[in-house]
């Protein structure tokens, strides 16, 4: 059998690994949630987002590894950096950091072939009470969603549990972009959407790869994406947070590869 597409795929199109590609996704998720953390110090008032970037591919470089996103689709950096209002995929620019932004920093990374994809929110300054609780709430609907993972459940289940919560807290999931299948792959099938009927979708087998990375609005969901072609923003202006973690169904819940080493998952952690 094919080393690079090993496994077996379902109806959907979804792949089931093997017990040993748990290793490699282990690696993978590890360096970028290590890149993750390494970053927090250069997040501060007065410093760019392309400083932060240039952080992120020179420790990409020094490890080895590859970026994911240098050359995707035309992408040119090793981050996707989304301050405030802006929803995911913002380009790393001169622009400076002000006391109070937040803003989510996107990292994935290849290892031996393995794509390890994870996000989390970062604040420069003081964390405002409105951002602090939409942060919060971002944080926890992601680990609702991956409490939702086991092997018998269904995608649909995932999705709700996130909306659910979300709307409970008076906030939005962005409808407009959702987490992926990877693996030896960036973005392969399904599609993880971050709010659903609970029981509807494919169902969940172990062996299976995927993020989960719910959007999360204090206003509307309804996005735009700029002129840049990249850039996605909240249509009403609104505050915007995500956070992401790269998953393995295993045969009792989830492997999440992408564990902070550092446990500065959250930016009011350590
Ligand atoms: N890391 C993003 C994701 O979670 C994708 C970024 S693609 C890029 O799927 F080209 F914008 F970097
Ligand atoms: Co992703
Ligand atoms: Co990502």
């Amino acid at each position: 059998m094919n080393e690079t597409h090993r496994g077996r795929l379902t109806r959907e199109g979804i792949r089931i690994h093997e017990a040993a590609d748990f290793a490699g996704m282990h690696r993978a998720g590890a360096l970028a949630a290590q890149i993750l953390d390494e970053i927090a110090e250069h997040v501060f008032v007065g410093q760019s987002t392309a400083a932060i970037d240039k952080v992120i591919e020179d420790r990409v470089n020094a490890s080895g590894a590859k970026s994911a996103t240098i050359g995707y689709k035309g992408y040119q950096h090793a981050s996707c950096i989304s301050v405030n209002h802006v929803v995911c995929h913002g380009i790393p620019g001169d622009k400076v950091l002000k006391d109070g932004d937040i803003l989510n920093v996107d990292v994935t990374v290849i290892v031996d072939g393995w794509f390890g994809d994870t996000s989390r929110m970062y604040v420069a300054g003081k964390l405002s009470r409105k951002a602090e609780r939409l942060v919060q709430v971002t944080h926890d609907a992601l680990m609702k969603g991956i409490e939702a993972v086991r092997p018998g459940n269904t995608f649909g289940d995932i999705g709700h549990a996130i909306q659910s919560y979300v709307e409970a807290h008076r906030m939005s999931v962005v409808r407009d972009f959702c987490g992926h299948g990877l693996g030896r792959v960036f973005h392969a099938p399904p599609n993880v959407l971050h709010y659903g009927r609970a029981g509807s979708g494919p169902r969940l087998e172990e062996g299976m790869f995927f993020t989960i990375e719910p959007m999360v609005n204090l206003g509307r969901p309804e996005t735009k994406v700029l002129a840049d072609d990249w850039t996605a923003v909240t249509r009403d202006k609104s505050l915007s947070a995500q956070f992401e973690h790269s998953i393995g169904v295993t045969a009792t819940g989830a492997e999440i590869f992408t564990l902070s080493p550092a446990g500065k998952f959250h930016p009011t952690w350590a």
